[in-house]
């Protein structure tokens, strides 16, 4: 399985944006994971398009967009002008998810869900053979730096089977807490792809770090 290292830029220095994300890519990163907050589905603010097209002109990695705001479906279009490659929405916000996923693609984008810790993975059953990208939140959305849920690890084992029960090749992704001391148990649990925001930019060695994280994926497989 393949595996996809995605540093989330809520932890980089935002006087030298560009720069971190060249230190991403040099590191050997796969994807960025950019993390939209509106104060209201999250408490915190972050940032929105700007932000998206400043990551996309940075970049050819895959500009990965976490949607933590109420109605996102009001966001879609200019996100995907902004140049983000995937949009993922939370199932607490979106009570229609797949009208939402639907337009997603109409757009040409890639199309995922992410689900809170609480949320049951019954929330995304009906509608799994729609997925490009199932997100499984690792702590409670909103701040960077948080501590890994440790719960999460069954949610992701049972996560892998419906997606591979059900035929689907979507990405399993992890976000919050992820570090050297819980990256591995989310590889074996059936995760590929792993946002780590404070692990990479809180590291001695950010860009090194990135290349440990997926070796410890590598080592346990
Ligand atoms: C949390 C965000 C994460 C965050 C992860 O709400 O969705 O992407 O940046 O940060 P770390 O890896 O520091 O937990
Ligand atoms: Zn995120």
């Amino acid at each position: 399985m393949t595996v996809r290292i995605a540093p989330s830029l809520l932890s980089a220095d935002f006087r030298t944006l560009g720069a971190d994300i060249a230190m991403c890519e040099a590191g050997g990163a796969d994807w960025i994971h950019v993390d939209v907050m509106d104060g209201r589905f999250v408490p915190s603010l972050s940032f929105g398009g700007k932000v998206i097209e400043a990551a996309r002109r940075s970049t050819s990695k895959v500009v990965d967009v976490h949607l933590m705001v109420v109605e996102p479906e009001k966001y879609f279009d200019d996100f995907v002008k902004a140049g983000a490659d995937v949009l993922t929405i939370h199932a607490e916000a979106a009570p229609h998810l797949d009208r939402q996923l639907s337009r997603i693609k109409e757009l040409g984008c890639k199309a995922g869900v992410a689900l809170n810790p609480a949320t049951p993975l019954s929330a995304i059953e009906e509608i799994v053979h729609m997925l490009d990208l199932l997100l499984i939140m690792t702590v409670n959305p909103g701040y960077g730096g948080q501590t890994f849920i440790e719960y999460s690890v069954d949610k992701i084992e049972r996560a892998r089977f419906l997606l591979d029960q059900s035929g689907s090749t979507a990405v399993l992704e992890v976000d919050g807490g992820i570090s050297r001391d819980t990256i591995a148990r989310c590889w074996h649990a059936g995760a590929d792809t792993f946002v780590a925001g404070n692990a990479v930019f809180g590291a001695a060695d950010p860009q090194a770090e990135i290349g440990i994280l997926r070796s410890l994926c590598a080592d346990s497989a």
